[in-house]
């Protein structure tokens, strides 16, 4: 099989990841962008797969076994593939992998072909070669200095054999004085947890707080079917690349959907009278104690309006101890007992490891405690 049949091109037809096939767990390393050290591992298992058919094709096409169908069929999967590409820097550290792992690449060759004495020696006699087109791609990569176009850098996840989600990949954390252009863990702990319990979003009306670039949202109203999802965040870069994303993900004119500005600062207990919440969800919110205070505030609004059959989650990164006690006092002060939720590592992922650090990554089940 060749790479590119591993992952179709069409959006909602990829696969998900699949351990058993190394091919298709490098592409999607490759558009989720792993770090690109752990997808040496993928390569070299996505070469083992290179079975002794294909050397022979690759003979009485070339003349010879060379490998360099093989490397022409990783660029057409990843680099030079119509997918949205991942941002210039990680594809630059992913052909530096191909052309660093060229020796790996014939080590691995030399043991799966150790039946097929003819191409052996001649793998032997040839040694290994890079493909000049990665040097080429390489070299202009290195040309440019940023990321060119409007669309910028992507990650792409797979989320079942039908869903894909693509959204536009900021590296740093901190840019355009906001921190939701980035992808933070609990997005993606928010989206596991939830999946595992779909009751608590199905068919319900959710409002997201502070939902930065959109990550959770989009995966969930992909993933589970909220009669409402409406977006809100503070920043107006943020909601522009939030709507850029909605859009990739065909969510723009769906009735379900919805974007709203909202500042928890500034948000009076009359704004957003039409808003009516069944469920809101918020992810890494708790690290500055400043709006930690005016995230309880807008809760409060929102429960008072709603009354007790609001159901409220958080997803925190646990990074500082003061912090989190912050979050914890003045949710308490404010009404609330913040309830850590179980969650069943044994269920199915939506998320391949590589994909995000689960680590210190909790949700929060907010209940009045008055
Ligand atoms: C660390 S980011 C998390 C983004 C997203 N929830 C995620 O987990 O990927 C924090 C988010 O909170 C938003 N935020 C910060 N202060 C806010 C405020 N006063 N009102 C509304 N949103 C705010 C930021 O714009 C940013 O999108």
């Amino acid at each position: 099989m060749s790479i590119d049949e591993c992952y179709p091109e069409t959006q909602g037809t990829a696969q998900h990841s699949d351990q058993n096939n190394p091919q298709k767990e490098l592409l999607e390393r490759y558009f989720a962008m792993a770090p690109v050290r752990q997808s040496c591992v993928a390569l070299q298992d996505a070469l083992s797969n290179w079975t002794a058919e294909d050397l022979i094709k690759e003979e009485a096409e070339y003349g010879a076994f060379n490998g360099f169908q093989l490397q022409e069929q990783l660029l057409n999967a990843t680099v030079l593939s119509s997918h949205r590409q991942p941002d210039l820097s990680y594809r630059k550290k992913f052909l530096k992998m191909l052309m660093d792992q060229a020796p790996i690449v014939e080590n691995s060759l030399w043991h799966m072909t150790r039946c097929t004495t003819t191409l052996l020696l001649q793998v032997e006699a040839k040694g290994w070669e890079v493909l000049e087109e990665i040097w080429c791609i390489y070299s202009e990569l290195c040309r440019c200095e940023t990321d060119g176009g409007e669309e910028g850098g992507y990650r792409t996840f797979i989320l079942s054999d039908t869903i894909n989600v693509s959204l536009i990949h900021h590296p740093l954390l901190i840019s355009d004085g906001t921190t939701g252009l980035s992808t933070w863990d609990a997005a993606f702990h928010m989206v596991e947890w939830i999946s595992q319990h779909p009751e608590i979003m199905n068919q319900k009306r959710v409002l997201e707080l502070g939902c930065g670039s959109g990550l959770t949202g989009i995966c969930l109203c992909k993933l589970i079917a909220p009669a409402q999802y409406v977006f809100s965040d503070c920043h107006s870069g943020v909601l522009r690349q939030l709507t850029n994303n909605l859009q990739i993900n065909q969510l723009v004119g769906s009735s379900t959907v919805k974007v709203c500005e909202l500042d928890w600062l500034t948000m009076m207990e009359q704004d957003f009278s039409q808003l009516f919440p069944d469920v809101i969800l918020a992810c890494d919110i708790a690290y500055d104690p400043d709006i930690i205070q005016a995230f309880f505030r807008v809760l409060c609004i929102f429960s008072r309006r709603c009354g007790s059959s609001l159901n409220i989650f958080v997803a925190s990164k646990n990074r500082s101890a003061r912090t989190s006690a912050f979050f914890h006092e003045t949710a308490e002060s404010c009404g609330w007992k913040a309830e850590p939720q179980k969650m069943d590592d044994a269920q199915y992922k939506v998320f391949p490891s590589f994909v995000y650090d689960s680590q210190d990554c909790i949700i929060f089940n907010l209940v009045r405690s008055r």
